[in-house]
Protein backbone atom coordinates (compact mmCIF):
# COMPACT_ATOMS: atom_id res chain seq x y z
CA UNK A 1 0.00 0.00 0.00
CA UNK A 2 0.96 3.53 -0.72
CA UNK A 3 1.47 5.49 2.32
CA UNK A 4 2.28 8.19 0.53
CA UNK A 5 0.22 11.29 1.28
CA UNK A 6 0.66 13.32 -2.19
CA UNK A 7 0.67 9.75 -4.56
CA UNK A 8 -2.19 10.95 -6.95
CA UNK A 9 -0.29 13.18 -9.94
CA UNK A 10 2.79 10.91 -9.80
CA UNK A 11 2.86 8.14 -11.36
CA UNK A 12 5.62 6.10 -10.07
CA UNK A 13 6.87 5.91 -6.35
CA UNK A 14 9.77 7.50 -4.95
CA UNK A 15 13.61 6.36 -5.88
CA UNK A 16 14.94 4.47 -2.96
CA UNK A 17 17.62 6.91 -2.28
CA UNK A 18 14.89 9.95 -2.07
CA UNK A 19 13.11 8.08 0.43
CA UNK A 20 15.96 7.48 2.28
CA UNK A 21 17.20 11.33 1.88
CA UNK A 22 13.58 12.34 2.65
CA UNK A 23 12.81 10.50 5.93
CA UNK A 24 12.45 12.51 9.12
CA UNK A 25 10.19 9.66 11.00
CA UNK A 26 13.50 8.51 12.91
CA UNK A 27 14.14 11.90 14.42
CA UNK A 28 10.62 13.16 14.25
CA UNK A 29 8.81 10.30 15.70
CA UNK A 30 8.63 12.18 19.26
CA UNK A 31 6.13 14.10 18.18
CA UNK A 32 3.88 11.02 17.41
CA UNK A 33 1.62 12.52 21.33
CA UNK A 34 1.70 15.88 20.16
CA UNK A 35 0.53 14.94 16.43
CA UNK A 36 -2.48 13.21 17.61
CA UNK A 37 -3.83 15.78 20.49
CA UNK A 38 -3.43 17.99 16.78
CA UNK A 39 -5.69 15.95 15.42
CA UNK A 40 -8.13 15.16 17.98
CA UNK A 41 -8.69 19.23 18.17
CA UNK A 42 -8.64 19.27 14.23
CA UNK A 43 -11.18 16.66 14.00
CA UNK A 44 -13.91 18.88 16.77
CA UNK A 45 -13.58 22.28 14.41
CA UNK A 46 -13.98 19.72 11.15
CA UNK A 47 -17.27 18.34 13.18
CA UNK A 48 -17.96 21.78 14.08
CA UNK A 49 -18.04 23.08 10.40
CA UNK A 50 -20.62 20.16 9.35
CA UNK A 51 -17.79 17.95 7.57
CA UNK A 52 -17.98 15.02 10.32
CA UNK A 53 -21.36 13.88 11.71
CA UNK A 54 -21.88 13.33 15.37
CA UNK A 55 -20.83 9.60 14.79
CA UNK A 56 -17.69 10.38 12.81
CA UNK A 57 -16.43 12.34 15.38
CA UNK A 58 -16.80 9.78 17.93
CA UNK A 59 -15.52 6.93 15.77
CA UNK A 60 -12.56 9.47 14.55
CA UNK A 61 -11.63 10.15 18.32
CA UNK A 62 -11.32 6.71 19.29
CA UNK A 63 -9.77 5.99 16.58
CA UNK A 64 -7.37 8.34 17.86
CA UNK A 65 -7.38 6.58 21.14
CA UNK A 66 -6.36 3.56 20.27
CA UNK A 67 -4.05 4.72 18.14
CA UNK A 68 -2.34 6.77 20.88
CA UNK A 69 -2.40 3.43 22.98
CA UNK A 70 -0.53 1.77 20.57
CA UNK A 71 2.11 4.36 19.99
CA UNK A 72 2.84 4.92 24.22
CA UNK A 73 3.18 1.03 24.42
CA UNK A 74 5.58 1.00 21.17
CA UNK A 75 3.15 -1.59 19.38
CA UNK A 76 2.45 1.01 16.67
CA UNK A 77 5.77 2.97 15.05
CA UNK A 78 6.85 4.65 11.66
CA UNK A 79 9.01 3.43 8.92
CA UNK A 80 10.87 5.02 6.35
CA UNK A 81 8.62 4.32 3.66
CA UNK A 82 5.94 6.69 5.88
CA UNK A 83 8.28 9.52 5.69
CA UNK A 84 7.80 11.54 8.41
CA UNK A 85 5.47 11.28 11.66
CA UNK A 86 2.31 12.57 10.48
CA UNK A 87 2.06 10.55 7.29
CA UNK A 88 2.87 7.75 9.78
CA UNK A 89 0.26 8.58 12.34
CA UNK A 90 -2.04 8.92 9.10
CA UNK A 91 -1.35 5.45 7.76
CA UNK A 92 -2.19 4.35 11.94
CA UNK A 93 -5.83 6.12 11.47
CA UNK A 94 -6.45 4.74 7.97
CA UNK A 95 -5.44 1.21 9.35
CA UNK A 96 -7.94 1.30 12.40
CA UNK A 97 -10.58 3.30 10.83
CA UNK A 98 -10.69 2.29 7.36
CA UNK A 99 -10.14 4.55 4.02
CA UNK A 100 -13.37 6.43 4.15
CA UNK A 101 -13.68 7.68 7.82
CA UNK A 102 -9.54 7.96 8.39
CA UNK A 103 -9.35 9.35 5.06
CA UNK A 104 -11.62 12.59 6.37
CA UNK A 105 -9.13 13.73 8.70
CA UNK A 106 -7.16 15.42 6.07
CA UNK A 107 -9.46 18.20 5.21
CA UNK A 108 -7.98 21.18 5.64
CA UNK A 109 -4.38 20.33 7.39
CA UNK A 110 -1.27 20.69 5.80
CA UNK A 111 1.84 19.02 7.25
CA UNK A 112 3.19 22.53 7.29
CA UNK A 113 0.66 23.67 9.91
CA UNK A 114 0.73 20.50 11.73
CA UNK A 115 4.94 20.53 11.67
CA UNK A 116 4.84 24.14 12.95
CA UNK A 117 2.11 23.81 15.89
CA UNK A 118 3.87 20.46 17.29
CA UNK A 119 6.91 21.54 17.10
CA UNK A 120 6.10 24.42 19.21
CA UNK A 121 4.09 22.17 21.89
CA UNK A 122 7.08 19.85 22.24
CA UNK A 123 9.28 22.96 23.09
CA UNK A 124 7.08 24.46 25.51
CA UNK A 125 6.87 21.23 27.60
CA UNK A 126 10.76 21.03 27.31
CA UNK A 127 11.40 24.47 28.09
CA UNK A 128 9.06 23.69 31.14
CA UNK A 129 11.62 20.76 32.20
CA UNK A 130 14.70 22.54 31.39
CA UNK A 131 13.29 25.52 33.54
CA UNK A 132 12.46 22.92 36.50
CA UNK A 133 16.22 21.29 35.77
CA UNK A 134 17.68 25.13 36.24
CA UNK A 135 15.90 25.77 39.67
CA UNK A 136 17.03 22.84 40.96
CA UNK A 137 20.46 23.41 39.85
CA UNK A 138 20.33 27.00 42.11
CA UNK A 139 18.29 25.03 44.61
CA UNK A 140 21.91 23.63 44.84
CA UNK A 141 23.94 26.56 44.31
CA UNK A 142 22.30 28.47 46.83
CA UNK A 143 22.19 25.66 49.39
CA UNK A 144 25.95 25.54 48.63
CA UNK A 145 26.58 29.65 49.28
CA UNK A 146 23.76 29.05 52.29
CA UNK A 147 25.93 26.19 54.28
CA UNK A 148 29.21 28.82 53.26
CA UNK A 149 27.59 32.13 54.39
CA UNK A 150 31.22 33.45 56.14
CA UNK A 151 33.35 31.97 54.10
CA UNK A 152 36.14 34.33 52.46
CA UNK A 153 37.62 33.82 49.09
CA UNK A 154 39.89 35.71 46.91
CA UNK A 155 38.14 37.67 44.21
CA UNK A 156 39.48 37.58 40.63
CA UNK A 157 39.79 39.46 37.86
CA UNK A 158 41.61 38.42 35.15
CA UNK A 159 42.21 35.48 36.84
CA UNK A 160 44.63 37.20 39.19
CA UNK A 161 44.48 37.97 42.73
CA UNK A 162 41.50 41.41 43.04
CA UNK A 163 39.50 41.54 46.03
CA UNK A 164 38.72 39.14 48.82
CA UNK A 165 34.74 37.98 48.41
CA UNK A 166 32.52 35.76 50.22
CA UNK A 167 32.26 32.42 48.47
CA UNK A 168 28.34 32.88 48.67
CA UNK A 169 28.47 36.01 47.35
CA UNK A 170 30.58 34.30 43.96
CA UNK A 171 28.08 31.41 44.03
CA UNK A 172 25.19 33.51 43.97
CA UNK A 173 26.51 35.40 40.27
CA UNK A 174 26.28 32.43 39.24
CA UNK A 175 22.55 31.71 40.35
CA UNK A 176 21.21 35.69 39.05
CA UNK A 177 22.73 34.17 35.25
CA UNK A 178 20.81 30.83 35.72
CA UNK A 179 17.80 33.37 37.62
CA UNK A 180 17.68 35.21 33.78
CA UNK A 181 17.95 32.23 31.61
CA UNK A 182 14.58 30.29 33.37
CA UNK A 183 13.20 34.03 32.75
CA UNK A 184 13.89 34.01 29.24
CA UNK A 185 12.28 30.32 29.12
CA UNK A 186 9.34 31.70 30.31
CA UNK A 187 9.19 34.52 28.40
CA UNK A 188 9.96 32.46 25.39
CA UNK A 189 7.14 30.63 26.50
CA UNK A 190 5.05 33.11 26.42
CA UNK A 191 5.63 34.30 23.14
CA UNK A 192 5.59 30.80 21.36
CA UNK A 193 1.70 30.55 22.80
CA UNK A 194 0.40 30.93 19.26
CA UNK A 195 -1.34 28.23 17.41
CA UNK A 196 -0.26 27.96 13.32
CA UNK A 197 -3.14 24.93 13.16
CA UNK A 198 -5.51 25.93 10.39
CA UNK A 199 -2.62 27.87 8.75
CA UNK A 200 -2.72 24.68 6.19
CA UNK A 201 0.03 24.52 3.74
CA UNK A 202 0.55 28.12 3.86
CA UNK A 203 -2.57 30.13 2.75
CA UNK A 204 -5.35 29.48 4.89
CA UNK A 205 -8.33 27.15 4.90
CA UNK A 206 -11.33 27.68 2.60
CA UNK A 207 -13.85 24.79 4.69
CA UNK A 208 -15.04 27.27 7.61
CA UNK A 209 -12.44 26.05 10.21
CA UNK A 210 -11.79 27.56 13.84
CA UNK A 211 -8.16 28.03 14.31
CA UNK A 212 -9.11 29.68 17.12
CA UNK A 213 -10.43 26.72 18.59
CA UNK A 214 -7.41 24.07 17.94
CA UNK A 215 -5.73 26.66 19.67
CA UNK A 216 -7.62 26.92 22.68
CA UNK A 217 -7.53 22.92 22.91
CA UNK A 218 -3.95 22.46 22.47
CA UNK A 219 -3.28 25.39 24.79
CA UNK A 220 -2.00 28.33 23.11
CA UNK A 221 -2.76 30.99 25.65
CA UNK A 222 -2.50 33.67 22.54
CA UNK A 223 -4.45 32.11 20.40
CA UNK A 224 -4.08 31.24 16.58
CA UNK A 225 -1.64 32.66 13.83
CA UNK A 226 -2.60 35.89 12.60
CA UNK A 227 -1.22 35.44 9.26
CA UNK A 228 -1.13 31.91 7.91
CA UNK A 229 2.31 32.21 5.59
CA UNK A 230 4.00 33.32 8.70
CA UNK A 231 2.69 30.69 10.65
CA UNK A 232 3.95 28.24 8.81
CA UNK A 233 6.90 29.56 7.76
CA UNK A 234 8.31 31.39 10.88
CA UNK A 235 11.25 29.59 12.61
CA UNK A 236 12.61 32.18 14.58
CA UNK A 237 10.70 30.66 17.84
CA UNK A 238 13.34 27.68 17.23
CA UNK A 239 15.68 29.30 16.85
CA UNK A 240 15.19 31.36 19.94
CA UNK A 241 15.00 28.68 21.94
CA UNK A 242 18.42 27.34 20.86
CA UNK A 243 19.96 30.74 21.93
CA UNK A 244 18.51 30.03 25.09
CA UNK A 245 19.88 26.63 25.38
CA UNK A 246 23.15 27.84 24.08
CA UNK A 247 23.37 30.40 26.99
CA UNK A 248 22.18 28.11 29.08
CA UNK A 249 25.45 25.54 28.18
CA UNK A 250 27.56 28.51 27.89
CA UNK A 251 26.44 29.61 31.86
CA UNK A 252 26.94 26.21 33.18
CA UNK A 253 30.39 25.99 31.12
CA UNK A 254 31.30 28.85 33.11
CA UNK A 255 30.60 27.41 36.42
CA UNK A 256 32.12 24.43 35.31
CA UNK A 257 35.43 26.00 34.35
CA UNK A 258 35.80 27.29 37.73
CA UNK A 259 35.02 23.87 39.49
CA UNK A 260 37.85 21.93 37.21
CA UNK A 261 40.12 24.96 38.26
CA UNK A 262 38.98 24.31 41.81
CA UNK A 263 39.30 21.15 41.96
CA UNK A 264 43.17 21.03 40.87
CA UNK A 265 45.80 20.22 43.40
CA UNK A 266 47.47 24.10 42.87
CA UNK A 267 43.88 25.55 43.86
CA UNK A 268 42.82 23.13 46.24
CA UNK A 269 39.37 25.08 46.91
CA UNK A 270 37.17 21.92 46.47
CA UNK A 271 37.07 18.52 46.05
CA UNK A 272 34.38 16.38 44.01
CA UNK A 273 32.40 13.89 45.80
CA UNK A 274 32.96 10.08 44.62
CA UNK A 275 29.66 9.53 42.93
CA UNK A 276 30.28 12.54 41.03
CA UNK A 277 33.67 11.82 39.65
CA UNK A 278 35.57 9.52 37.50
CA UNK A 279 38.74 7.69 37.82
CA UNK A 280 41.43 6.93 34.89
CA UNK A 281 41.80 3.55 33.43
CA UNK A 282 45.86 3.69 33.74
CA UNK A 283 46.33 6.19 36.79
CA UNK A 284 45.07 4.62 40.15
CA UNK A 285 45.61 7.93 41.85
CA UNK A 286 42.91 10.36 39.60
CA UNK A 287 40.00 11.44 40.40
CA UNK A 288 38.34 13.44 37.51
CA UNK A 289 35.85 16.62 37.17
CA UNK A 290 34.63 14.66 33.87
CA UNK A 291 31.01 16.26 34.60
CA UNK A 292 32.42 19.71 34.31
CA UNK A 293 34.33 19.09 31.39
CA UNK A 294 31.22 17.39 29.57
CA UNK A 295 29.38 20.57 30.28
CA UNK A 296 31.80 22.44 29.10
CA UNK A 297 32.16 20.49 26.13
CA UNK A 298 28.36 20.20 25.54
CA UNK A 299 28.26 23.95 25.46
CA UNK A 300 30.02 24.00 22.21
CA UNK A 301 27.63 21.66 21.12
CA UNK A 302 24.58 24.15 21.52
CA UNK A 303 26.30 27.18 20.40
CA UNK A 304 26.38 25.07 16.94
CA UNK A 305 23.19 23.90 16.94
CA UNK A 306 22.22 27.59 17.45
CA UNK A 307 24.62 28.78 14.60
CA UNK A 308 23.74 25.92 12.54
CA UNK A 309 19.95 26.68 12.55
CA UNK A 310 20.45 29.87 12.20
CA UNK A 311 22.50 29.34 8.69
CA UNK A 312 19.42 26.79 7.81
CA UNK A 313 17.00 29.31 8.29
CA UNK A 314 19.09 32.45 6.48
CA UNK A 315 17.68 33.75 3.10
CA UNK A 316 15.07 31.26 3.08
CA UNK A 317 12.02 32.73 1.14
CA UNK A 318 8.47 32.35 1.99
CA UNK A 319 6.91 30.16 3.24
CA UNK A 320 7.19 26.42 3.56
CA UNK A 321 10.80 24.95 2.22
CA UNK A 322 11.81 21.57 2.93
CA UNK A 323 14.93 23.02 4.10
CA UNK A 324 12.98 23.79 7.47
CA UNK A 325 13.26 19.76 8.45
CA UNK A 326 16.29 20.82 9.40
CA UNK A 327 15.31 22.80 12.17
CA UNK A 328 14.29 19.82 14.83
CA UNK A 329 17.81 17.78 15.19
CA UNK A 330 19.75 20.41 16.40
CA UNK A 331 17.10 21.31 19.07
CA UNK A 332 15.63 18.45 19.59
CA UNK A 333 19.62 17.55 20.48
CA UNK A 334 19.82 20.65 22.79
CA UNK A 335 16.47 19.49 25.06
CA UNK A 336 18.37 16.26 25.49
CA UNK A 337 21.46 17.26 26.26
CA UNK A 338 20.22 19.77 28.83
CA UNK A 339 18.06 17.13 30.08
CA UNK A 340 21.10 14.56 30.69
CA UNK A 341 23.34 17.12 31.37
CA UNK A 342 21.46 19.30 34.39
CA UNK A 343 20.96 16.86 36.92
CA UNK A 344 24.56 15.25 36.92
CA UNK A 345 25.84 18.48 37.08
CA UNK A 346 23.58 19.67 39.89
CA UNK A 347 24.55 16.45 42.03
CA UNK A 348 28.08 17.60 41.51
CA UNK A 349 27.46 21.06 42.60
CA UNK A 350 25.08 19.88 45.72
CA UNK A 351 28.06 16.86 46.56
CA UNK A 352 30.97 19.20 46.64
CA UNK A 353 33.48 19.86 49.28
CA UNK A 354 34.26 23.21 50.21
CA UNK A 355 37.88 23.88 51.75
CA UNK A 356 37.27 26.67 53.47
CA UNK A 357 40.98 27.32 55.06
CA UNK A 358 42.42 26.94 51.65
CA UNK A 359 40.45 29.67 50.51
CA UNK A 360 40.45 32.25 53.16
CA UNK A 361 44.16 31.92 53.31
CA UNK A 362 44.10 32.90 50.37
CA UNK A 363 41.80 35.38 50.47
CA UNK A 364 44.06 37.95 51.64
CA UNK A 365 47.22 36.98 49.09
CA UNK A 366 48.55 38.77 45.83
CA UNK A 367 47.87 42.24 47.68
CA UNK A 368 44.55 42.12 47.74
CA UNK A 369 43.74 44.45 50.17
CA UNK A 370 45.74 47.29 48.57
CA UNK A 371 42.42 48.78 47.59
CA UNK A 372 41.41 48.79 50.76
CA UNK A 373 44.32 51.25 51.71
CA UNK A 374 43.43 53.57 48.93
CA UNK A 375 39.90 53.71 50.00
CA UNK A 376 40.95 54.15 53.12
CA UNK A 377 42.88 57.23 52.22
CA UNK A 378 40.01 58.49 50.37
CA UNK A 379 37.79 58.45 53.64
CA UNK A 380 40.63 60.55 55.34
CA UNK A 381 40.18 63.72 52.23
CA UNK A 382 43.46 62.06 50.16
CA UNK A 383 42.40 62.63 46.53
CA UNK A 384 41.66 59.00 44.97
CA UNK A 385 44.94 59.75 42.38
CA UNK A 386 47.33 59.96 45.10
CA UNK A 387 45.88 57.18 47.04
CA UNK A 388 45.98 54.50 44.40
CA UNK A 389 49.71 55.93 43.80
CA UNK A 390 50.37 55.36 47.53
CA UNK A 391 48.94 51.91 48.10
CA UNK A 392 50.33 51.34 44.77
CA UNK A 393 53.51 51.68 46.59
CA UNK A 394 52.96 49.80 49.54
CA UNK A 395 52.23 46.58 46.80
CA UNK A 396 56.43 47.67 45.31
CA UNK A 397 58.12 48.18 48.85
CA UNK A 398 56.26 44.61 50.13
CA UNK A 399 56.97 42.86 46.79
CA UNK A 400 61.27 43.89 47.19
CA UNK A 401 60.98 43.25 50.86
CA UNK A 402 59.43 39.56 49.95
CA UNK A 403 56.25 40.49 52.49
CA UNK A 404 52.50 40.89 52.83
CA UNK A 405 50.87 44.26 53.23
CA UNK A 406 49.95 43.70 56.63
CA UNK A 407 53.53 42.63 57.28
CA UNK A 408 54.71 46.51 56.70
CA UNK A 409 55.94 48.42 60.21
CA UNK A 410 54.75 51.71 61.42
CA UNK A 411 57.60 53.16 60.22
CA UNK A 412 57.44 51.80 56.23
CA UNK A 413 54.12 52.86 56.19
CA UNK A 414 54.99 56.79 57.31
CA UNK A 415 58.07 56.42 54.91
CA UNK A 416 55.82 55.65 52.10
CA UNK A 417 53.29 58.28 52.72
CA UNK A 418 52.27 60.20 55.68
CA UNK A 419 49.07 59.56 55.54
CA UNK A 420 49.73 56.17 56.38
CA UNK A 421 49.15 56.19 60.05
CA UNK A 422 49.07 52.93 61.93
CA UNK A 423 45.44 53.30 62.05
CA UNK A 424 45.47 51.90 58.79
CA UNK A 425 45.95 48.07 59.38
CA UNK A 426 42.30 48.63 60.58
CA UNK A 427 41.27 47.64 57.32
CA UNK A 428 44.18 45.43 56.10
CA UNK A 429 42.24 41.95 56.97
CA UNK A 430 39.86 40.63 55.11
CA UNK A 431 36.84 40.93 57.32
CA UNK A 432 37.01 44.47 57.65
CA UNK A 433 37.72 44.96 54.02
CA UNK A 434 34.38 42.04 52.96
CA UNK A 435 32.15 43.89 55.66
CA UNK A 436 32.93 47.63 54.17
CA UNK A 437 31.46 46.68 50.72
CA UNK A 438 27.93 47.27 52.43
CA UNK A 439 26.21 48.81 49.53
CA UNK A 440 23.40 46.89 47.62
CA UNK A 441 24.69 43.71 45.79
CA UNK A 442 28.44 44.34 47.75
CA UNK A 443 30.41 41.67 49.32
CA UNK A 444 29.69 42.62 52.90
CA UNK A 445 27.94 39.83 54.51
CA UNK A 446 24.90 41.88 55.26
CA UNK A 447 24.43 42.82 51.68
CA UNK A 448 25.05 39.03 50.65
CA UNK A 449 22.73 38.07 53.60
CA UNK A 450 19.59 40.28 51.68
CA UNK A 451 20.46 38.94 48.35
CA UNK A 452 20.57 35.54 49.27
CA UNK A 453 16.45 36.45 50.39
CA UNK A 454 16.12 38.01 47.10
CA UNK A 455 17.08 34.67 45.17
CA UNK A 456 15.41 32.42 47.20
CA UNK A 457 12.07 35.00 46.90
CA UNK A 458 12.42 34.67 43.43
CA UNK A 459 13.37 30.62 43.00
CA UNK A 460 10.17 30.36 45.30
CA UNK A 461 7.88 31.99 42.83
CA UNK A 462 9.85 30.51 39.55
N1 LIG B 1 8.47 16.54 7.75
C1 LIG B 1 8.38 17.89 7.32
C2 LIG B 1 9.12 18.85 8.24
O1 LIG B 1 9.61 18.44 9.22
C3 LIG B 1 6.97 18.32 7.25
C4 LIG B 1 6.44 17.89 5.99
C5 LIG B 1 6.21 18.96 5.07
N2 LIG B 1 6.52 18.43 3.78
C6 LIG B 1 6.14 18.97 2.70
N3 LIG B 1 6.48 18.39 1.61
N4 LIG B 1 5.42 20.05 2.64
O2 LIG B 1 9.22 20.02 7.97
Amino acid sequence: QDVRLWGGRFADGPAEALAKLSASVHFDWRLAPYDIAGSRAHARVLHKAGLLTDDELTRMIEGLGLLEADVAAGTFTGTVADEDVHTALERGLLERLGPELGGKLRAGRSRNDQVATLFRMYLRDHARIIGGLIADLQEALVGLAQDHADVAMPGRTHLQHAQPVLFAHHVLAHVQALSRDAERLRQWDERTAVSPYGSGALAGSSLGLDPEAVAADLGFERGSAGNSIDGTASRDFVAEFAFITAMIGVDLSRIAEEVIIWNTKEFSFVTLHDAFSTGSSIMPQKKNPDIAELARGKSGRLIGNLTGLLATLKALPLAYNRDLQEDKEPVFDSCDQLEVLLPAFTGMMATLTVHRERMEELAPAGFSLATDIAEWLVRRGVPFRVAHEVAGACVKECEARGIELDELTDEQFAAISPHLTPEVRSVLNVPGALASRSGRGGTAPSAVAVQLQEVKADLAVQ
